[in-house]
């Protein structure tokens, strides 16, 4: 029998992955093993990945390929995350020094399925297709201090043409609001201020349950009652679930930020409809106009993917305008990746990559002139943040955000770190708004 004392885990991906193996590494932890940054040294390693676009499967491919040729062949190494589902044993064939394959929905079953492969020497795969088994939140074992992410809502129902999730995640799984409620107290009871409810469609939570009488924006004003909880974000967002009663939580909670990722995805309807995306652009706008009207301060973010199969420029062009006209406050711009197993690899990547990628360039150019203009809007504007961290480049410097998620940095004393404060923008360099210190933030300034 193999044994394994140290263990190292690499995060490809999303936030729903960096949660994923924050549970794994409690359940590691747990078992008596014990988390090293060295790669070269740990006896297990866990490569957690991503299968939304080539890229990252690539880069994942690479470097267990790579492992192959190194002294690391002796750890056992496990594929986790949405490769794992995508690929299930095939990655075996592939990479046949990987000793597990461990797919979303099975994150529960990592340590029985180390067992066995301790036991037997032989390769193990789990990967169910829907997700069963509540995770032990309780104890994940998370990096940050400040904030930490809740997962409400699994998988997606919504099946846009592109994605791959659905494949990967399985069937929408809201978990029950009391778990939810328990975690976020015991979060902040010990000291977390800001809570980010994740999910690949947040707003869907609670449809699966009808009996729980418990819709996304009930579980909002739910957690918001809570003593002691700050701040309360939630991503991600399908514009056909937003409702009024979500747009007024946002402005009536005091702990729920003033931000909306509300993604896009193209700006012409033949398009759309090809996503499958289920509104028009008319739908769309008039759901950020009710928005903007209920929650004037509020911010919004976006997703935006290029060269989807047959765009024509004319169609790129009506991306661009939209953007332009709606002017997001962050805005996550990709070129089309076909996926294996989605209805949109019926269709030829016609768009050639060099287009695909003027039309990035065309679109970040512009957006970049949109967050320039917000961040002159911002100058000598007094903000709340919360101090998150120190800065990574300059320690003497402290890294915070608004609530309407705009990094901040401003010098200032480490003890900061976690908690509220009021700066006033100075400048800014590059993404970053510069500032001084004010004093302790007593109010909910937006
Ligand atoms: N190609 C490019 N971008 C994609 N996304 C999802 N699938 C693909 C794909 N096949 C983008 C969408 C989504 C974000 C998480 O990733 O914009 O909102
Ligand atoms: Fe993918 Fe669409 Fe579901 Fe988002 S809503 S995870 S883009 S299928």
């Amino acid at each position: 029998m193999r044994e394994i004392k140290t263990f190292f885990v690499k995060t490809y991906g999303c936030q729903m992955n960096e949660l994923d193996s924050e549970i794994m590494v409690g359940q590691l932890e747990q078992r008596g093993l014990s988390r090293i940054e060295d790669e070269s040294a740990a006896d297990l390693l866990i490569f957690n990945t991503c299968s939304i676009r080539d890229l990252a499967e690539r880069k994942v491919m690479g470097k267990l390929g790579k492992l192959g040729r190194t002294s690391q062949r002796n750890a056992v190494i496990g594929v986790t995350g949405c490769m794992a589902n995508a690929k299930k044993d095939s990655l075996f064939q592939k990479i046949p020094h990987i000793d597990f394959v461990l797919g979303t929905n099975n994150i529960h079953d990592l340590n029985n399925v180390l067992d066995d492969v301790l036991a037997t020497g032989k390769q193990s795969v789990k990967t169910d297709d829907r997700f069963t088994t509540e995770l032990d939140y309780l104890s994940a074992k998370r990096d940050d201090k400040v904030k930490a992410y809740v997962s409400i809502i699994r998988g997606c129902d919504k099946f846009c043409t592109y994605c791959v999730v659905p494949y990967t995640r399985g069937p929408e799984s809201s978990r029950t609001p009391e778990s939810i409620e328990q975690e976020c107290r015991q979060l902040v009871s010990q000291g977390y201020k800001e809570i980010i409810l994740l999910g690949q469609n947040v707003n869907s939570y609670g449809k699966d349950k009808p009996e729980w009488n418990c819709l996304f924006h009930d579980l909002l004003y739910r957690l918001d009652r809570i003593p002691g909880v700050e701040r309360i974000r939630f991503m991600t967002s399908h514009p056909v679930d937003i409702t009024r009663e979500l747009m007024e939580a946002v402005r009536d909670l005091p702990s729920l930020c003033e931000f909306v990722h509300f993604p896009v995805q193209a700006g012409s309807n033949r398009i759309l409809r090809k996503m499958h995306r289920i509104y028009t652009l008319e739908q769309y706008r008039e759901k950020v106009n009710m928005l903007r009207e209920i929650v004037p301060e509020v911010a919004l973010g976006t997703d935006v993917i290029v060269g989807f199969p047959t765009e024509t420029e004319e169609e790129f062009q009506m991306t661009f305008d939209v953007l332009k006209e709606i002017e997001y406050s962050v805005a996550f711009l990709f070129a089309y990746s076909p996926r294996k197993g989605t209805p949109a690899m019926r269709w030829q990547d016609d768009v050639p990559e060099e287009v695909k990628q003027e039309r990035l360039q065309r679109l970040m150019k512009m957006q970049e002139e949109i967050y320039q203009k917000q961040r002159q809007s911002m100058l000598e504007r007094e903000v709340e943040i919360l101090v998150e961290k120190k800065n990574f480049k300059d320690s003497a410097l402290l890294k915070g955000r608004t609530r309407c998620w705009k990094n901040v940095l401003f010098p200032g004393d480490e003890s900061l770190i976690g908690t509220l404060q009021k700066v006033r923008i100075h400048s800014y360099s590059h993404q970053t708004l510069l500032a001084e210190l004010i004093g302790v933030s007593n109010l909910i300034d937006r």
